[in-house]
């Protein structure tokens, strides 16, 4: 297996390139890539539509592809993903822009002529709205949240739902510290309605300036680990699935999901997940001496079981992405190694080998090495890389 240095794409395996981008920044997603790396993956394989991501997250890779006139496909496990993916992707007229401009004004104005909680029952998984919300915000939101509910055009309705859950973190008292919530009572929190606002005008100015109309994407909710595509059907494949790093998404993004309406269903979103983290029912995986133990046993001894859980979950993810590809194509994934338990696993060398054993070909991209500081062990390097895997 081939490394090659890559430091000048290394930037772009994250989100920050994009922060100033139009329409790609429209929803914060800190496990995003950039889309320049897209673009230069299409560029170097000369891929063709269909471009497929099987873990779309907020995106990059179909508002790239349309950006460059490619058709694309993307499938992701939560719906939260599906919906900012799809909301970004779409194509909007002059009609549309007029429309929704006058709707923001006009729930905006309506805010505060119901009782109570605008008639919207806001649920959160991990804490109550009040812990989290100055009740100045929790009015507007519900407000805003009820009326979108009401709007009949399909298109209108997720945008202003797009706008309305891309402001939450900015007007709660929440912090986002890695993988986990928490709750700062003197974090300032923003005004729901200025920041509302602010974010539509915002929205309608990009797609004013940077609005796009090409062939739209398919993105649905579905699994990587069984895609509901044909055999040999997408010509490329550029993607990150979650990194072993315990961030369990629908945590992270539990206030989204939650004004989204999903907390019923939020254990089945988190059961559909790659097993990037275990949460308490850690206890139920059991290790066998199968392919994957085999694999993990050579690279590092006796694996932790949530390295176990998520090669094993990675290895189906492949055996996917190899049978939906047509011969030739090459499939670009982002991924992150990881020290667990003093162990430094290197997620991008075991996938590649997995890749190969598919019969595929691979070589790793590397874009950047960190160091983290491991008791006894000193520093270890930890990459960021790309594996690249052709089916042949
Ligand atoms: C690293 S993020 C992808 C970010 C994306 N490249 C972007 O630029 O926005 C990983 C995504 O995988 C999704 N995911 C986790 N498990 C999944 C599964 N089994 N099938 C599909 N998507 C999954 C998560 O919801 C998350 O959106």
């Amino acid at each position: 297996m081939k490394f090659i240095e890559k430091p000048e794409l290394g930037p772009y395996m994250t989100f920050q390139p994009d922060k100033r981008r139009p329409i790609f920044n429209w929803f914060y997603y800190k496990e995003a890539f950039s889309s320049h790396l897209v673009s230069q993956l299409i560029k170097e394989f000369e891929m063709s539509g269909p471009v497929l991501d099987p873990f779309v997250g907020a995106g990059t890779v179909p508002l790239e592809c349309k950006y460059e006139g490619i058709v694309s496909i993307g499938r992701d496990a939560s719906p939260l993903a599906v919906l900012v993916s799809t909301v970004k992707c779409r194509n909007y007229d002059d009609v549309f822009i007029t429309q929704a401009s006058a709707t923001c004004d006009k729930m905006l104005s309506s805010i505060g002529k119901e009782k109570g909680r605008g008639g919207y029952e806001w649920g959160l998984e991990l804490f109550s709205p009040e812990k989290a919300f100055p009740r100045r915000n929790i009015e507007a939101i519900t407000s805003l949240r009820s009326q979108i509910e009401e709007i009949e055009d399909m298109r209108l309705r997720e945008f202003m739902l797009v706008a309305l859950i891309s402001i939450l973190p900015q007007v709660s008292y929440v912090l986002k510290d890695g993988g986990v919530l928490k709750i700062m009572e003197n974090k300032r929190a923003g005004d729901a309605k200025a920041l509302f606002r602010k974010k539509v005008k915002m929205m309608l100015r990009d797609l004013r300036g940077y609005g796009v109309a090409y062939d739209e994407p398919n993105i649905e909710v579905g699994s990587a680990k069984h895609l509901n595509l044909q055999d040999n059907s997408v010509n490329g494949i550029i993607t990150s699935p979650p990194y072993l790093n315990n961030v369990d998404y629908t945590k992270v993004y539990g206030m989204e999901l939650g004004l989204l309406g999903k907390v019923q269903g939020i254990k089945e979103i988190r059961e559909g997940m790659v097993r990037s983290f275990i949460g308490r029912n850690g206890s139920h995986i059991k290790m066998e001496a199968d392919y994957v133990y085999e694999k993990l046993a050579a690279h590092i001894g006796t694996p932790p079981l949530i390295a176990y859980a998520y090669f094993t979950d990675m290895l189906k993810v492949i055996e996917e992405c190899h049978r939906v590809m047509r011969s030739g194509a090459v499939c670009a994934m982002v991924v992150g190694n990881a020290v667990l338990q003093r162990l430094n696993i290197e997620c991008d060398t075991i996938l590649a080998e997995m890749a190969e054993d598919f019969g595929m070909e691979s070589e790793v991209w590397v874009g950047s090495v960190r160091h983290a500081d491991v008791p006894v062990k000193g520093k270890l390097p930890v990459r960021e890389s790309a594996i690249i895997i052709k089916k042949i």
